[in-house]
């Protein structure tokens, strides 16, 4: 008899991307992302804009991620949704659609933690594109706009978090050097671009001290930002004279940062496999960090495609798929979570 298809609708509302995507038996048949060009005007995603947007996308979203998957809305087997961390008001969209439709098609909800998403978007397969898919254990270097940590992945649903930052992380710190440099939101990948251009030994900045393997971004932060307004003063050019050297500088500095934690990790715990996740492994000097390890340490290195790098629905569709083999369901009374980290 042939085995029945295991058909997941994966939902992400947590911050500013509303997107959704359908994965057939390990398979992404669609990823649909609608993103809010709203906040660039604030520098930042303001979350009351976000949710707004969250509740005009949505059903969308989810339709042309069913319609672009070329099956029906009764085939699904499961609804994966993010439940958390993230903005309140935004997770609220996603989780209050995924219970809805949940009830009214009488299929299981699956609730997803966002950040082991991003960890599992490295098992997502696609028809016809070879990938190297790690094998556990392995350690996950993960970076987004609102986390940087590095995680133990034992299992898909067994994560150990070795080390994080005790107060901004990589992305959100970049962002900000990126605003006092005036340059528009996200920052991330406008600094990326302009690193290519520029000396990234040109400046150097404040690292910082601190024993074991967390990390800590908001001295580095500040350093910039003194560093700016002392030679502002003398030269009221200066950001524009220098601003390929200055994102350079800022990236090589952010970049030895987070290897350095990860290269004590992989030390401290003799494994050798490591990943990359989060919006932040969208960056050319991190990955090339990656390459330069996988070179000269012979680490066994995976660096996710561009595409699951940021916010996707993708990756919230593949953890349900994990949680569904073992029937890991949720209740319908289960609230939406800002704050915590691993559940
Ligand atoms: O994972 P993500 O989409 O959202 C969170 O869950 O936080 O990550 C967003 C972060 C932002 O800080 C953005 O500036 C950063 O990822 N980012 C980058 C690049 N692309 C996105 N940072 C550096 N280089 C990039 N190319």
């Amino acid at each position: 008899m042939m085995e029945k298809d295991i058909i997941i609708l994966g939902i992400e509302s947590s911050c500013d991307d509303t997107s959704a995507a359908i994965i057939r038996n390990g398979y992404l048949l669609s990823n649909v992302t609608a993103s809010q060009s709203v906040h660039e005007a604030y520098g930042g995603v303001v979350p009351e804009l976000a949710s707004r947007a969250h509740q005009q996308n949505i059903l969308p979203t989810i339709d042309q991620a069913i319609k672009r998957a070329g099956i029906e809305k009764n085939d699904i087997s499961a609804i994966a949704f993010t439940r958390g961390p993230g903005l309140l008001g935004s997770l609220l969209v996603g989780v209050s659609f995924a219970k809805g439709l949940s009830i009214s098609l009488g299929r299981p909800l699956i609730e997803v933690n966002h950040l082991q998403g991003h960890i599992l978007a490295h098992f997502i397969r696609e028809e016809g594109k070879d990938r190297d898919i790690p094998e556990f254990p392995f350690l996950c270097l993960l970076v987004s706009g609102g986390n940087s940590q590095i995680v133990k992945v034992n299992r898909y649903n067994d994560m150990e978090v070795l080390g994080q930052t005790i107060d901004d992380a990589a992305g959100e710190t970049i962002d900000k050097c990126s605003k006092f440099m005036g340059l528009g939101y996200p920052g991330g990948p406008i600094i990326d671009r302009m690193a290519r251009q520029g000396n990234a030994h040109a400046f150097q900045f404040n690292k910082p001290h601190i024993t074991g393997l967390n990390y800590s971004f908001s001295g580095l932060k500040t350093s910039f930002l003194y560093f700016l307004e002392a030679r502002m003063k003398e030269n009221p050019q200066f950001i524009e004279e220098n601003k390929n050297d200055l994102a350079a500088s800022l990236e090589r500095t952010v970049v030895e940062v987070l290897m350095d934690k990860l290269t004590k990790a992989v030390k401290a715990t003799g494994i050798r496999r490591v990943a990359v996740a989060g919006g932040v492994s969208a960056n050319t000097g991190l990955r090339q960090a990656f390459m330069d390890k996988a070179d000269r340490s012979k680490w066994q290195v995976y660096i996710p495609p561009f595409s699951y790098t940021t916010d996707n629905g993708a990756m919230i569709a593949m953890a349900g798929y994990f949680k569904y083999q073992d029937k890991e369901f949720c209740a319908l009374d289960k609230p939406a979570y800002s704050r915590v980290t691993f559940k």
